[in-house]
């Protein structure tokens, strides 16, 4: 008995050794947030290991770069961060260096011969093992984890920026072909997460307080294909539409969110149910990418600017108050005047609350990367202003409807520009600011739910003051 327990107390004595040993982390996340979802998972796995949060990027002990490769001032912005670190280790050589997610599976071990100062390449499919992995360099390896991976459930508890809204993944990877993009290449195969093991997740972050999580996937639509599942009418019995009925009732979570929708897939009996379920906030992110069908071919995205609309207009339909928003890319090789005009037309008539532009950047081992037609960089530019000066004005005149309105607003945090202020969004998805303190001197914090008359509109952001509703 007394051998055991000295055994087992010298086992703890050596693990928080080696814990008090293991210094500070820092994480800088660029990208989507897929990206963020990761790192999160990989603070928790950093932290249960016993690394601190370090103060400073310039004194972690660690430091992880989580990548993103969507466009080329995306790569090269990751290069010039981690030359700093490569010279911050000629005189600190103890210093962990790693690189993670899409430029790290795109580069793998090209990394090393560039910057031989990694210990560690890791691509998006691994972020759960980050702890195996680093034990691997613990024993003096120089480690790349780039191959294709089955990502397995983990059990490790994230470390989430926000106490309140979380993300969720339910699937990773994309099987389509966009010829732009290289997604496909980077996170790999569709993997749906089981209902239950989601479930499980939002129940556990209910029970932590979290009010809002958003469900997460590159081609969320896409969610459930791959898993085993058919009612007895022969309908699939796992879609993401099934699976918002299956997780819609946990209690304590007050809004749920899913993004990213892929127009091909969308359907009738998903936007029924978010008309449905009163806990589905009603904003859409729904990318058109452009309003020519010409391009839409030659992009690969299985739809036509006509199909995209029916599915706008059928949101509007059923749920009136719906805010809708996308993204787009400008100057896609042989892009004309007139079809880039096309897609202007579109934002004009369906009046997006909020679009996220691009101008198109040629990506490695993508098809549209290679074909004749690239769009010289001043015309790109020039498309790019052109269209952002619309989408602020589109995007203003939307949140005209605002005005003097009360909506319901979930604080998220304190604006660090003025303490004296909350800020949230609103169901939405608007950005909010308002003050602290309401009527009757309540006073409200992050978590909490308050009613916002609006007051000030701007292009993006609304505020306006608590009131009794
Ligand atoms: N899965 C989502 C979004 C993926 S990436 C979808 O299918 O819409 C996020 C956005 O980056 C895309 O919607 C697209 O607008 C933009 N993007 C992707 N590849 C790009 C490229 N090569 N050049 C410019 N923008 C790109
Ligand atoms: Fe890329 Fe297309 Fe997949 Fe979206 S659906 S991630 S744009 S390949
Ligand atoms: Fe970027 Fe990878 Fe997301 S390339 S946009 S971080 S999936």
């Amino acid at each position: 008995m007394t051998a055991i327990s000295t055994q087992s107390e010298k086992i703890k004595k050596d693990f928080e050794t080696s814990n008090q040993k293991r210094g500070t982390f820092w994480i800088t996340t660029f990208g989507c947030q897929m990206n963020k979802a990761d790192s999160e998972r990989m603070a928790g796995i950093l932290k249960k290991m016993g690394y601190k949060e370090a103060k400073s990027e310039t004194s972690a002990d660690l430091v992880l770069y989580n990548t993103c490769t969507i466009r080329d001032n995306a790569e090269q912005k990751v290069y010039s961060y981690l030359g700093k670190q490569a010279i911050r280790k000629k005189t600190s050589p103890n210093l962990k260096l790693i690189i993670a997610g899409c430029v790290a599976q795109q580069e793998g071990e090209a990394l090393l011969r560039r910057v031989p100062e990694l210990d560690l390449v890791m691509g998006p499919q691994h972020a759960n093992r980050l702890e195996t992995l680093l034990n691997q360099v613990d024993n003096g390896q120089q480690v790349v984890a780039t191959e294709e991976h089955k990502i397995l459930e983990d059990l490790t508890t994230a470390r989430r920026e926000s106490s309140i809204c979380a993300w969720v993944n339910v699937i990773y990877g994309c099987n389509e072909r966009c010829t732009y993009c290289v997604v496909p290449a980077v996170r790999g195969k569709e993997q749906s997460r089981l209902p239950t093991a989601i479930k499980h997740e939002i129940k556990d972050l209910a029970e932590r307080g979290f009010k809002e999580i958003t469900l997460l996937g590159q081609n969320i639509d896409a969610y459930g294909r791959d898993l085993p599942g058919i009612s007895p009418s022969g309908r699939r019995d796992n879609t993401l539409t099934d699976l918002l009925y299956f997780i819609h009732d946990i209690e304590g979570i007050e809004r749920i969110r899913f993004a990213t929708s892929h127009p091909r897939y969308f359907t009738d009996r998903l936007i029924k149910a978010c008309a449905d379920l009163p806990k589905i906030c009603e904003h859409f992110h729904i990318p058109f990418q452009s309003g020519d069908n010409e391009i839409l071919k030659r992009m690969g995205r299985g739809y036509t600017i006509e199909k995209y609309k029916r599915i706008i207009y059928k949101i509007r339909e059923l749920i009136p108050n719906a805010s809708i928003s996308a993204d787009v890319i400008v100057a896609f090789p042989e892009e004309s005047e007139l079809q880039f005009e096309n897609t202007m037309e579109v934002i004009r008539e369906i009046k997006f609350d909020q679009v996220n532009t691009a101008a198109y950047s040629p990506r490695p081992n993508t098809p549209a990367a290679s074909w004749p037609g690239q769009i010289a960089e001043e015309v790109k530019i020039e498309r790019l202003r052109e269209i952002n000066y619309l989408v602020e004005n589109t995007a203003r005149g939307r949140n005209k409807r605002y005005k003097n309105k009360i909506v319901e607003v979930l604080a998220e945090n304190i604006n660090h520009k003025d303490k004296n202020q909350l800020m949230g969004r609103t169901r939405t998805n608007r950005l909010t600011f308002f003050p602290k303190s309401g009527p009757d001197n309540l006073s409200y914090l992050p978590g909490d739910i308050v009613n916002i008359k609006i007051n000030e509109i701007r292009a993006f952001s609304l505020t306006g003051i608590p009131v009794n509703k």
